[in-house]
């Protein structure tokens, strides 16, 4: 005879039992409605960190000509001004690839050089990328603006002799003068403010040191601001505009020294967690025009994939927002929130569908089942059950996408599931456990009672890599929503 303790656990796990009624009958889903909006940009800290900023550079008198451009830098992270790599601040599993050159284009001339012998002043302005020299026996505007179909990322080249300084004229192996500096952004001739005036000859004796001075500055840009290449693992949503997006699920901004869908998305896909919404899905990169000169460039991360409809900021005081281009984050899961399931459309309940396959286990009733019913998706109306949808065994089941996935075989992927261990309450829900199969085998579990909460795990592709979700012994049912598979 148990004691009458043991007798009164089990008594009350048997009470708790029969009241909850099961997923199949429709019963009660544990988890609260979250009324709490989700989070959107913080345009003030933006524009503030805008005016904080100092992108705008000329060629360094001591510069050596290149026709290597140094990678895209981060200036600023969440509001704090820094100086940094794109690598330095992500994970190291994110990777960059090289930009693809833009074509050899047709070129405008923006502005014109001042007379030969006016002193004149090169541009200061962002997106500074590198410079050449070009033969300088004619003011040689074909050379430079061959130099700037070659290198990556150049919109736009500033063509000017610079005087007295000593590299140019005795050092560099070139022997001119004639300097051509590449720039990611067009400039215009309010932004000759770079006048030279810098000593760069020795001293010898007590003799004067002539200082750097400038003529004939002229600006070119290519005709068409090319498109930038879509990220590798997004798609581009919307864009060029002028509105930057005011959208839920905002995660954070940075400023790049240059236009760079590619170091937004590396952000992207190196941007930790949040614990409600996952990881990043979306980002909105645009330029800064601030009293019509380029400032930054800002990078916005989201764990919600937003669009045009929201894209309805358009600046504020002297800011105005340029090219602004949303980018969503490509999931190889078809249909990972459940949505394609719509055999009903109010409660019902299916082992499978055209993306989803449910499967018990031998002897098992509807251990794997997807749901239409809103009130236990995360989002939507689709969820996947695991667990005996009527609570008429405790065998485990599985889901999993009716296609294997086409992932890129080697190739690095986090696997994101929002799971909920919560339907039948913290006792009963203890033992619940889902476990996370990447072709077969466990690279993860979820275990005990949790609300939706997003989980991540990090896999390698094999190419058509089949995912899977086990588990549920019911009453420990658990639920799973919004399935993201992305490259990292
Ligand atoms: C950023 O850091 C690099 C390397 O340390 C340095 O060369 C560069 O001048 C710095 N840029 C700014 C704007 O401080
Ligand atoms: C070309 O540049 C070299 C080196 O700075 C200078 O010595 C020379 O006078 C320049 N020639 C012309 C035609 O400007
Ligand atoms: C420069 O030095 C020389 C002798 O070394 C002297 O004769 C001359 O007056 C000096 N010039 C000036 C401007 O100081
Ligand atoms: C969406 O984009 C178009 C340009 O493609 C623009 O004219 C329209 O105003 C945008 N809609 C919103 C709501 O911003």
């Amino acid at each position: 005879m148990p004691s009458p303790m043991r007798f009164l656990a089990i008594a009350s796990l048997f009470l708790a039992v029969s009241a909850v009624v099961p997923p199949g009958k429709q019963g009660a889903l544990d988890q609260p409605v979250d009324d709490t909006p989700a989070p959107t940009p913080d345009n003030d800290a933006i524009a503030d960190t805008a005016g904080q900023v100092n992108q705008k550079s000329s060629v360094p008198v001591t510069a050596v000509p290149s026709d290597n451009v140094p990678a895209t830098t981060v200036t600023a992270l969440d509001g704090d001004l820094v100086n940094a790599t794109v690598a330095s601040v992500v994970d190291s599993s994110s990777r960059r690839r090289k930009r693809q050159s833009s074509q050899p284009g047709e070129y405008v001339e923006i502005f014109y050089p001042l007379a030969p012998g006016v002193h004149d002043a090169s541009i200061e302005g962002t997106a500074y990328l590198t410079y050449t020299v070009v033969n300088n026996a004619t003011y040689n505007i074909k050379d430079c603006l061959a130099f700037c179909d070659k290198v990556d990322g150049c919109e736009f080249v500033n063509l000017y002799y610079e005087f007295n300084n000593e590299l140019l004229d005795f050092v560099f192996s070139e022997k001119s003068n004639l300097k051509c500096a590449a720039y990611g952004d067009i400039h215009t001739a309010a932004e000759k403010t770079n006048f030279g005036g810098q000593a760069s000859y020795p001293q010898v004796g007590n003799e004067t040191v002539p200082l750097t001075y400038i003529t004939q500055s002229s600006g070119w840009a290519a005709k068409d601001l090319t498109d930038p290449a879509t990220p590798e693992g997004f798609s581009l949503v919307f864009g060029p505009t002028g509105g930057a997006n005011n959208a839920p699920g905002y995660m954070g901004f940075a400023f790049l020294d240059r236009y760079d869908p590619e170091a937004c998305a590396a952000l992207c896909n190196g941007r930790g967690y949040d614990p409600v919404g996952g990881v990043c899905q979306y980002f909105n990169i645009w330029r800064a025009v601030v009293d019509g000169v380029p400032t930054t460039y800002t990078c916005s991360m989201y764990y919600l994939v937003a669009d045009n409809s929201t894209a309805v900021n358009f600046g504020q005081g002297d800011l105005v927002v340029t090219l602004s281009r949303g980018y969503a984050r490509n999931s190889v899961v078809i249909d990972g929130g459940f949505e394609g399931f719509t055999e009903c459309d109010d409660f019902c309940f299916d082992t499978s569908y055209k993306n989803w396959v449910g499967t018990s286990q031998a002897g098992g009733d509807d251990d794997a089942t997807i749901f239409f019913f809103n009130q236990y998706a995360h989002t939507g109306h689709g969820s996947g059950l695991l667990g005996a949808a009527f609570g008429d065994d405790s065998d485990s089941g599985t889901l999993t996408p009716a296609q294997p996935l086409k992932t890129k075989a080697g190739r690095n992927y986090v696997v994101q599931v929002f799971v909920n261990n919560a339907f039948s309450g913290a006792q009963l829900e203890a033992p619940a456990v889902v476990n996370v199969l990447w072709n077969g085998k466990v690279v993860g579990s979820v275990k005990g009672f949790q609300q939706y909460t997003p989980e991540q795990f990090n896999v390698v592709a094999t190419g058509y890599d089949v995912l899977a979700f086990e588990g549920g012994a019911a009453p420990a049912w658990s639920f799973i929503d919004d399935v993201f598979v992305a490259l990292l």
